[in-house]
């Protein structure tokens, strides 16, 4: 495509890029409601979800959200999902805690990466949020097993707050019963 275009609408650069700046954020109402209830899940240690279709400013809006946490008080673990096992969900998961691991072992994963996040809360006194992004792509079984990881102490603190963003079809797979 040619430049005229961007003459025209006296544009300084291409629109639409990936590169955005947060401070070139457009301040919509819909990025503002989302910044709203990613803000309310991550206090209420919540699981929340984001849809919408391909291009509506999802992943900016939750770029957005995670810019506003103070990293002192908060760290981010950001998920690109993919269509792979609940282990690659896992070996993400792992990654995106600096956790170094050898072992395959689901179990183990499991207990180094509540380990972790246990670590994070009571010593460093950091809290937490987990992003997944493009969540719509994952199986069933992924989902069915997310509960296992924010399951704290019976399930009595909520700390681990995830936002799964995605298409529309997320719904339907969260939605999903299996007889
Ligand atoms: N609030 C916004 N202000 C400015 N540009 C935006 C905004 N939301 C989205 N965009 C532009 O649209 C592109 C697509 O948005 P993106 O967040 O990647 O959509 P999605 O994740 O829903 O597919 C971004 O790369 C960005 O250039
Ligand atoms: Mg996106």
């Amino acid at each position: 495509m040619n430049d005229n275009y961007r003459t025209f609408f006296a544009l300084s650069k291409e629109p639409f890029g990936t590169d955005i700046r947060v401070a070139e954020i457009l301040k919509t109402p819909e990025l503002m409601d989302i910044k709203n209830r990613f803000d309310y899940v991550t206090r209420l240690g919540a699981i929340g979800i984001v849809t919408g279709e391909v291009g509506s400013g999802k992943s900016t809006a939750l770029r957005y959200a995670l810019e506003k946490l103070h990293p002192s008080e908060y760290r981010t673990l950001y998920i690109t999902a993919s269509s792979g096992s609940i282990m690659e969900f896992y070996r993400q998961f792992v990654y995106a805690l600096d956790i170094h691991l050898s072992s395959n072992s689901k179990v183990i994963m499991v207990r180094m990466i509540k380990k972790e996040i246990t670590d994070l809360i009571c010593d460093k006194k950091k809290k937490i949020v987990l992003i997944v992004d493009e969540a719509s792509v994952m199986r069933l079984e992924v989902f069915a097993e997310l509960h296992t990881i924010c399951q704290f102490e019976k399930d009595s603190k909520p700390w681990l707050p995830i936002i799964l963003a995605g298409q529309n079809n997320l719904i339907d797979k969260l939605m999903y019963r299996s007889s």
